[in-house]
């Protein structure tokens, strides 16, 4: 990985982006679940311990330690710094996997979804989120990063969804009224 961006962003990532209206996201991933949770790419854990008491174990995997530093710090996480795109867990190991605004900053999204496909167990449930770069706002954003070196790649919610196609995956995509997008894939 290049510069890690996220670092310095780590102590004030919380303060920056706080308030998260998690309800869809809560709705989607059918939680509560007796299984284990992974948040990959969760940096802070500002979304996973939300989470907290909804799953047997809540895993929080990142490349950025200055990130996992503040992740750390949250009751009732298992911070792990680990690239998605190589993950150090067994084969169906969670019944749950969440990927928050997350997904478009991997290094190869599709080296991520196999990864995502592989860990994720039979009868669970993964939830991509993202800012939709069908929008204009977001693909205004996508410029901005690109200008800031951010390295990101936005992919629309149909090539995301495509990425799970090959392995007859039962995949929706929803939208709201604004600039987000889930995908939703169950094995
Ligand atoms: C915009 S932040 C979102 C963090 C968290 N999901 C949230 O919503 O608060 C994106 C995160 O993706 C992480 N990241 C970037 N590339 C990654 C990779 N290849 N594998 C795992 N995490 C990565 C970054 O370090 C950063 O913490």
């Amino acid at each position: 990985m290049g510069f890690d961006h996220f670092s310095l962003l780590a102590p004030f990532y919380d303060r920056v982006f706080r308030g998260k209206d998690l309800t869809q996201l809560k709705s989607l991933l059918g939680l509560p679940t007796d299984g284990r949770l992974l948040d990959a790419g969760g940096g802070t854990g500002r979304v996973a311990h939300n989470l907290h008491g909804l799953a047997s174990q809540i895993v929080v995997t990142d490349v950025s330690n200055g990130m996992l530093s503040e992740a750390i710090q949250k009751d009732g996480l298992t911070p792990l710094q680990a690239h998605a795109e190589l993950f150090p867990f067994a084969d169906a190991s969670f019944t749950r996997i969440l990927v928050v605004d997350a997904f478009h900053h991997f290094c190869n999204q599709r080296e991520a979804a196999v990864e995502l496909w592989r860990v994720l167990a039979p009868g669970g449930r993964l939830v991509i989120e993202e800012p939709n770069i069908d929008t204009w706002p977001v693909k205004l954003i996508a410029l901005a990063e690109k200008l800031a070196l951010m390295r990101s790649h936005f992919y629309a919610p149909r090539q995301i969804k495509a990425m799970f196609e090959p392995y007859n995956a039962h995949i929706e995509i929803h939208t709201d009224q604004q600039y987000t997008v889930w995908v939703v894939v169950q094995k």
